[in-house]
């Protein structure tokens, strides 16, 4: 994915487009640009990170604009290099735009265009859609662009600029993300709401088959048909706060630290008197009654997410679950009928195989909810029901309190069934609720000794190779150890079910491996120390997540992060912090950059 900000209004748009691409670098770091009108078309871009692009405006300054188009690139075609940075311009240097998505027949629109004439330079698929404009521009740039992107098959989210209308910003969407920002004589469009929130928190969101007309006064906005749409204004609520490090050295230690909070926000919104409150899940009591079997998709660590609601769900509802990463499900014919609830979760509500799965799953007739964090996203519009996490804005790429957040969810969502299904007694479900509302108080407990996990981590920072074992609904908690550590820190590290070692992985055991065992309290307790036992008699290094109290576990390992006590269903919510901080200190001392690693973006908004 990419980060657009454009402006229009009366104020310099330069600092204003690299402000708000500093919000955006999270979406895509690897070359940015500006556009801006002054007379023609000024364009200035650059590979590398915002702070390259600045520097090149220091050294080759533009003249003053009020209107002007910017983009930070995560690379799908092309190398990320200056040539195929964005915007791109057409032959006669009037028109010039920025993209976030990808045009999936710009193979044969680049052909036709080039035995037009047309003279390509970069290798990305973005450039046909600036060509396509210019071959229909007669002066009437909304026109044009409506002519151009009905060719187009993909995802796009457009910024578009002509030398001959100064007073224009032309912007379309179809699968990306695109917000309009509304200010007092001057309007932004943005792929996020950080990038403008400083200037306005009033937006709309662009929908898909809609294209709109930024002047500085005004914004008129159609469907791709031609159809005027009134537009609907919505007041975004969180703070600037929000989207700053607050004195952290990184978003991702500040996302960290807010997890106590956030949950305790979640148990306060939707526990009221003991019953679960399901807001936005738009079933009915007897809509639930008449699900046979719930699947679930996801990618990466929302994935993880769900592999702990399977757990969860099937143990406290009695329905079957089904649980595949997105890319998977809708390329195997997945068995779902109008008897399935499809729960997608994703943090950004973007991710394109999320939402191709989503699509599929419809398709066929299930009724899909999903647990997303974004509002507005176009996932939760195309749910019949969306659990919203409100999380608040996660900027490092890691994701973390997303994730405990959508295991909360998920949670919540599992009561709820058992409530309804009556498969467990009322009093473990008291239990369970009892300890879920202690949950905050133990993250805090977790993050006061951080300074010991820190110490710990670093010591253990020069391992080349990790492996991360759990049991049962921990399983998932190894795995998402392991994406931790490999994405931030690019050690290689692998997340296993802890009875797996024997079929295969323990071969990679010597004293040059470090292994990060959950062993925290549960009925699978003895096979994990059984397992830890096995590491350790061929050399491996053991590092414990183990429940406070647990006298012997010290004997087993070289060292342990203790998590307080709870019921052993929630112990996924717990023995995560640890590794969450465990990656975090070892990228930190390791030099890696924390927040944007390498070859990542936030969301994944292509296939
Ligand atoms: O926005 P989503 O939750 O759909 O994103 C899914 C994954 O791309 C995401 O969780 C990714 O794995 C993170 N970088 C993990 O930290």
């Amino acid at each position: 994915m990419c980060g657009i900000i454009g402006y229009i209004g009366q104020q310099q748009a330069v600092p204003i487009l690299i402000g708000g691409l500093k919000k955006l670098e999270y979406r895509g770091y690897d070359s940015s640009g500006i556009g801006i009108i002054n007379g023609k078309i000024i364009v200035r871009k650059t590979n590398g990170k915002i702070q390259n692009l600045q520097d090149l405006i220091q050294t080759h300054p533009v003249p003053s604009s009020t209107i002007g188009i910017s983009h930070t690139r995560w690379a799908t075609h092309g190398a990320p290099n200056k040539i195929n940075a964005h915007p791109h311009s057409d032959n006669t240097g009037k028109i010039t735009l920025v993209h976030n998505g990808i045009i999936e027949n710009y193979e044969i629109l680049k052909k036709e265009l080039q035995s037009k004439g047309h003279k390509f330079e970069s290798e990305t698929d973005t450039e046909v859609i600036v060509h396509l404009i210019s071959e229909y521009y007669k002066n009437d740039l909304l026109d044009a662009v409506r002519k151009a992107i009905k060719k187009l098959k993909g995802a796009f989210a457009l910024g578009v600029i002509c030398a001959d209308h100064p007073e224009l910003l032309v912007t379309a969407r179809i699968g990306s993300p695109l917000i309009i920002g509304i200010g007092k004589n001057e309007n932004f469009i943005a792929s996020d709401v950080p990038a403008i929130l400083e200037h306005t928190r009033k937006i709309i969101y662009l929908k898909d088959g809609e294209l709109a007309c930024l002047y500085k006064d005004k914004v008129d906005i159609f469907t791709f048909e031609g159809k005027s749409v009134k537009p609907k204004i919505d007041e975004v609520t969180f703070s600037i706060e929000a989207v700053q490090k607050q004195g952290f050295d990184h978003f991702m230690l500040k996302e960290v630290h807010e997890q106590p909070d956030v949950l305790q926000k979640m148990i306060g919104f939707r526990l009221k008197k003991g019953e679960v409150v399901l807001e936005g899940l738009n079933l009915t009591e007897k809509q639930l009654q008449s699900i046979k079997n719930i699947t679930i998709v996801a990618c990466g660590t929302a994935y993880h997410a769900g592999m702990v609601g399977k757990y969860i769900i099937e143990h406290l509802s009695g329905r079957p679950v089904n649980i595949d990463v997105s890319s998977e499900f809708r390329y195997r014919d997945p068995i779902v009928d109008k008897h399935t609830l499809l729960l997608a979760i994703s943090q950004s509500g973007e991710t394109a195989d999320t939402l191709a799965a989503v699509r599929e799953a419809k398709n066929k007739g299930a009724k899909v909810v999903s647990v997303c964090n974004v509002i507005g996203s176009s996932l939760a519009r195309e749910s019949d029901g969306v659990l919203y996490t409100h999380a608040g804005p996660e900027i490092g790429v890691a994701s973390t309190k997303a994730y405990t957040a959508q295991v909360m969810m998920l949670y919540l969502f599992a009561i709820k069934l058992a409530s309804i299904y009556k498969k467990v007694s009322e009093k473990e479900l008291k239990a369970i609720i009892s300890k879920l509302k202690q949950i905050p108080q133990a993250y805090k407990q977790i993050l006061d000794h951080k300074e010991n996990i820190a110490t710990m981590a670093k010591a253990n920072s020069h391992f080349g190779c990790f492996l991360f074992l759990g049991r049962n609904i921990n399983y998932p908690t190894a795995l998402e150890g392991a994406l931790k550590l490999k994405e931030i820190s690019y050690i290689p590290a692998e997340g296993y079910a802890a009875g797996e070692m024997k079929h295969g992985p323990i071969a990679l055991i010597d004293e040059y491996r470090a292994v990060v065992c959950v062993a925290v309290q549960s009925e699978t307790y003895d096979k994990m120390v059984s397992n830890i036992q096995e590491i350790r008699s061929r050399k491996g290094k053991v590092i414990a997540v183990a429940t406070e109290g647990d006298q012997t576990i010290q004997d087993h390992a070289e060292h342990v992060v203790f998590v307080p006590k709870t019921h052993p269903l929630l112990t996924p919510l717990l023995a995560v912090i640890p590794l969450q901080l465990i990656a975090y200190y070892i990228s930190v001392q390791r030099g890696c950059d924390v927040d944007q690693p390498r070859n990542l973006a936030k969301s994944v908004t292509v296939e």
